[in-house]
């Protein structure tokens, strides 16, 4: 029995090898943030020398890319990127994701909407019917901190303050329990609209292209209908 250490090991293995199937020698590549590209970054690094350079979404991922010798580039540099590779918390059967639980979900937003493909690797924990267990990320500007949470109670939901974290770009971070998300489009758009809102963990009007997703019987490929 894999432990979910040894499924994200797998799947960011499988990431790799696909990531260089589609990466030419002046090819960017688009990377996400969190414990699953960590052992991406880790399984990519030794092919550093096949791609021109790579895009971050959070300084976690820039120091460790460098520091194992990944030229990072500014995102205002590039142009497009054939795939950006990032990991979830929860993804549905449509390739919807609630993004978030590191706090960098605005940048990887961003990172991914230059790339041509968005390539999910995650471990099968994180597959569900529905989005919404895992409670809803929102990044603030720090004075509009308790309006939004004040919205985001109108719509069903029960925010709570992530204690201590101030994000990449200077925001806080609203995780948002119990919201009923039938509608996973609507409720970005909704939460876009809230004024004092930076960025929301949901990723549904531009979901995954492609996850990839580690089981006990080997990494699965699920493409967007
Ligand atoms: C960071 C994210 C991560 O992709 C998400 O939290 C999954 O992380 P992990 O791979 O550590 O389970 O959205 O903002």
């Amino acid at each position: 029995m894999l432990d979910q250490n040894e499924l994200k090991r797998n799947v960011a293995a499988a990431a790799a090898e696909y990531a260089l199937e589609c990466l030419q020698p002046d090819s960017v590549l688009g990377v996400g943030t969190g414990s699953t590209v960590d052992l991406f970054i880790d399984a990519i690094a030794p092919h550093r020398d096949r791609f021109r350079a790579a895009v971050s979404s959070s300084e976690r991922s820039t120091r460790r890319m460098q520091d194992l010798g990944i030229k990072v580039l500014d995102l205002n540099e590039v142009t497009g990127m054939p795939i950006y590779v990032d990991g979830a918390d929860e993804v549905d059967g449509d390739l919807n994701m609630i993004k978030g639980g590191g706090g960098a979900h605005t940048r990887e937003k961003v990172v991914a909407s230059v790339a041509d493909r968005y390539i999910c690797i995650v471990d099968e924990s994180k597959l569900v019917k529905r989005l919404g267990a895992f409670p809803l990320p929102v990044e603030v500007i720090p004075m509009a901190r308790s309006s939004v949470a004040r919205k985001l109670e109108a719509i069903g939901g029960r925010p709570a303050l992530r204690e201590g974290f101030i994000t990449d770009n200077g925001g806080e971070i609203l995780d948002v329990a119990g919201l009923d998300i039938d509608d996973p489009a609507r409720y970005e758009s909704l939460i876009n609209d809230i004024p004092g809102v930076i960025g929301c963990g949901l990723f549904a009007l531009s979901g995954a292209d492609l996850v990839l997703l580690s089981t006990q019987a080997g990494v699965r490929r699920i493409e967007r209908k």
